[in-house]
Order: C-alpha cells, then sequence, then structure tokens
C-alpha cells in the first residue's frame, strides 16, 4: 500500500491545531472522509481541503469510504466505541489519548485488535518529540551504562472536575495528564513492572499524585504529578549506573551531566556539562512529537509491522492508573487513624506486566 486512505473522525480542537497539520504535511497520505457528530464541525474540514466527503455518521463512512485507517480525537468513548466499529471491518486505527476509560476496556480493544488483525495506535506524542528521541538513544549507548532511575515532574493546572461523564476528577487527570508521564516512565523503565505505590493528595479541587515503580531491571521511577500547581511543565531525569545523569527540561533542553566533561576548549573538567537544542527552525509537530508519532504509525500500517504506542503498549500505564485510583478509594474509606499511619499504599503489579525499553 503505497497512498494510505485515512478517515478523520472528530474535527475538534486538537485536530485542527495538531494532527489535522501533521497530516496534511505527510506524502502519500490521502484524507478521503471526515466524519464529526457535528455535522458542521465536519465541514470545516473544507476550509483546508475542498474535495473531501463529510459525514455525521461514523457507519456512514465506513460504508462509503474505503478506508485504510481512521484517525481520531473524541471523547475516550468515541474512541473505544468507533475503535470497535472500524476493526471490526479491517481498519487500522490511530486515536488520541486516551482509547478508553479503564484496564478492562482496553483488554477488550487489544483483544478485537487482534482478532481483526490491524495495527492500533494511540497519540502518546511525547514518547516520541524529538528530545525523547535523543534520550533515548543517550540511554542505549554504552557509556552511558544502566538505567537505574528515573525521575518525572508532570505539573499541570487541570482537570479540576470530572470530565466526559466520568464521575471521578483523579481518574479524568490521570487519563487526560499523567497518562503521557506514566507511559514515559514505564517505557525508560522497561522489563517487567513488579511494584506500584501511590498517594494522592486532595486540597480544594485540587490533586497532587507521587508515585513510585519498580521494574524487573532494577530501575525505579520516581513521578510527581498533579493538578495543583500554577501552570504546565515537565521535566525528567535519568541517573545511570556510571554516575551519568541526563535532563530534559519541558521537552526542549536536554543537559547532560558526567563526571567528567570535556571539549576542546576546556580540556577534561569536572562540573562542566554539555547541552542539546532543537533547532530555533525545527517544526513544532516534530519537536512535540506529532510528526513522528504518525510517521511511525503509517510506516506499521505500510510494513504490517508493530507500532511503540499500540493499544497493547498502554497496558502497564493503565495498570499504573488502575492501582493509582483503587489504593486512593481505599484511603478514602479507611479510618482516619489507619490514613495517619499507613504511608503510601503499596501493590504488586499483576503477573505478566512487562514493557520494552526504548
Ligand atoms: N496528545 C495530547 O497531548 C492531546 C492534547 C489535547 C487533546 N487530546 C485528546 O484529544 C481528544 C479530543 O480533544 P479536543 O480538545 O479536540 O476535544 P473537542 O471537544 O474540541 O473535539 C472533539 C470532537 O469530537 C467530536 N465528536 C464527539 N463524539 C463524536 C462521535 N461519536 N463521532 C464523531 N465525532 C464526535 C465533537 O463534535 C468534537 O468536534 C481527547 O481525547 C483529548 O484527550 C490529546
Amino acid at each position: 500500500m503505497n497512498v494510505i486512505k485515512v478517515g478523520i473522525v472528530g474535527l475538534g480542537a486538537q485536530m485542527q491545531e495538531n494532527l489535522l497539520p501533521t497530516l496534511l504535511q505527510m506524502p502519500d497520505i490521502r484524507i478521503v472522509a471526515v466524519c464529526d457528530s457535528d455535522l458542521a464541525r465536519a465541514a470545516q474540514i473544507h476550509h483546508f481541503i475542498s474535495d473531501v466527503a463529510i459525514t455525521d455518521d461514523f457507519d456512514d463512512m465506513l460504508d462509503t469510504a474505503a478506508l485504510d485507517c481512521v484517525v481520531m480525537a473524541c471523547p475516550p468513548q468515541a474512541h473505544r466505541d468507533l475503535s470497535l466499529k472500524a476493526m471490526a471491518r479491517g481498519v487500522h486505527v490511530f486515536v488520541e489519548k486516551p482509547p478508553c476509560f479503564n484496564l478492562v476496556e482496553l483488554q477488550h480493544l487489544i483483544e478485537a485488535s487482534r482478532q481483526a488483525n490491524v495495527v492500533t495506535g494511540v497519540g502518546m506524542n511525547f514518547k516520541f518529540a524529538k528530545p525523547m528521541r535523543q534520550l533515548r538513544d543517550i540511554t542505549r549507548t554504552e557509556q552511558f551504562g544502566k538505567v537505574v532511575h528515573i525521575q518525572l515532574n508532570h505539573y499541570a493546572s487541570k482537570p479540576t472536575a470530572p470530565l466526559w461523564g466520568l464521575d471521578s476528577t483523579l481518574r479524568s487527570f490521570l487519563l487526560a495528564q499523567a497518562i503521557h508521564t506514566i507511559d514515559l516512565g514505564v517505557t525508560f523503565g522497561g522489563g517487567k513492572l513488579q511494584s506500584i505505590e501511590s498517594r494522592v493528595q486532595r486540597h480544594d479541587d485540587s490533586l497532587l499524585v507521587s508515585l513510585e515503580l519498580e521494574f524487573s531491571t532494577g530501575a525505579t521511577v520516581s513521578l510527581l504529578s498533579g493538578t495543583l500547581f500554577p501552570y504546565f511543565e515537565f521535566d525528567m531525569k535519568i541517573v545511570s549506573s556510571k554516575s551519568m545523569m541526563v535532563e530534559l527540561n519541558n521537552l526542549w533542553n536536554i543537559t547532560m551531566h558526567e563526571p567528567e566533561h570535556g571539549t576542546s576548549a576546556t580540556g577534561t573538567a569536572k562540573r562542566w556539562r554539555g547541552a542539546w537544542q532543537p533547532g530555533p527552525l525545527d517544526s513544532g509537530y516534530e519537536r512535540s512529537g506529532y510528526f513522528g508519532e504518525l510517521e511511525r504509525f503509517f510506516d506499521a500500517v505500510r510494513n504490517r509491522s508493530s507500532y511503540d504506542a499500540s493499544f497493547e503498549s498502554l497496558l502497564p500505564t493503565f495498570e499504573v492508573i488502575e492501582q493509582i485510583c483503587q489504593a486512593d478509594s481505599q484511603r478514602e474509606l479507611a479510618p482516619a487513624r489507619t490514613l495517619r499511619t499507613d504511608g503510601f499504599a503499596k501493590s504488586k503489579a499483576p503477573a505478566g506486566v512487562s514493557f520494552n525499553a526504548l
């Protein structure tokens, strides 16, 4: 398959601001139909492409458009339900995160994708951001050694109320925001997830979530996140068995700390450090990962190969989300005395949850 025929579903903010402009830059990708439950929204595609069919009925789009794949940016219940319909017709599926609301639904989607033998993808753009690829390359080198610890800080200010008809602000936050960072922890941790400890603090409508993960590789992850912060910020540190530390700030600056760092001008000396930044003219879609995620997805569709951010790849991330919600609801139910002495809620990860390092 050279040209891939794509149906777009959900022409809202995320599609118009990020996914559609990225798709329009890609060679051999043809948008042949657009579906939005709000037909006036669907018609907005004509500002970008004149010759494309629109509909507010997904079944109608599947019946008439001869699609190779769909790219969706809707609420999660639509991702879940429409993916099942598309996969049943042998259509490959890429959905924005989150693909669904919980682990049981994810397992159902994975089973359906196996039966249909289609490629699936979720918009985990952080994972494909250009600086993240640099980190992946650095942490794979022999000089860097083994990844021993990953520290992630993901500061957010929303959501402070439940989204998408859910009744839990915590689950909404984990699915809307922390899903990216948990997935990075799981990805760089490597191997099998062995234990999960979490604590949730609440202040008015805001949340603070602390998370500790342990992996079979020996790596640990420490994550601080929540909505108690003034605005969105993200930073990450990876510590290696060779006393190196690589630091990423805001998906932009990478700083490499080594026991000794040398340039021809400085010579070899302590406390110097190496720095990397994307070029000032790098396209925003490349830097933020939207280009990389879709490019790799379409490569997987063409080659019928696996995709790094498939439905299946998110299993450990959803295990973590379930454990955080479960530990939090047990804490809420526990008597006050237990709450003071209990410390973190700790649980073993379910057997068989594994993920290959990037
Ligand atoms: N990767 C990221 O960092 C990132 C960033 C922002 C949003 N998102 C995700 O993108 C998705 C969409 O977010 P948004 O901000 O664009 O929302 P939005 O409300 O602006 O757009 C959603 C669109 O989907 C349409 N829609 C809803 N149900 C539908 C159905 N059953 N069939 C067809 N169309 C339907 C709506 O009419 C709307 O046009 C969410 O899942 C969100 O989590 C991801």
